[in-house]
């Protein structure tokens, strides 16, 4: 199985932009570490990052892998071209913030990509990908013969 790693807008600013928020971890080390999470679960895992809407609208629509962890970063909160790709291709989308959306400012609250992704985890850190990763591991499994 393939699983593209998808960052984008700001999330290369890891590691410098607040280190409170975000911790201390380089946009680098959290993909290093989301690749051997799945080496040991026989997942090869892309990485890719841009702050270009339209590069990552690219990126999803010529994806060769099974599923995408996708951070949009602040794309999610009003980015309907991310939406309108992420709803017509047909690989599956989890979304993923590092931190709780939810528990920020209002204009966070807002996700234009929720309702298209097939979940969404948020708040754990990298524990948020990770979380992710086993998502769409579980959903993309083929049945057992009964
Ligand atoms: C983020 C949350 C967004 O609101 C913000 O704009 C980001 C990062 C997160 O991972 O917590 O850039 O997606």
């Amino acid at each position: 199985m393939k699983i593209l790693l998808l960052n984008g807008v700001n999330l290369n600013m890891l590691g410098k932009r607040d280190p409170f928020l975000y911790g201390t971890e380089t946009l680098c080390q959290l993909e290093n570490k989301v690749c051997a999470y799945g080496k040991e679960r026989n997942v090869q895992v892309v990485c890719r990052h841009s702050n270009s809407e339209g590069e990552l609208v690219d990126i999803l629509q010529q994806t060769d892998c099974d599923g995408v962890v996708f951070n949009a970063g602040a794309y999610s909160h009003y980015s309907y071209a991310l939406r309108d790709c992420i709803e017509c291709i047909d690989v599956p989308v989890v979304e993923v913030h590092l931190t709780d959306v939810n528990a920020r400012e209002s204009f966070r609250r807002v996700d234009v990509l929720t309702d298209v992704c097939m979940a969404r985890f948020m708040g754990k850190g990298v524990q948020s990908y990770f979380d992710a990763l086993n998502c769409l591991i579980c959903a993309t499994k083929p049945t057992e013969k009964q």
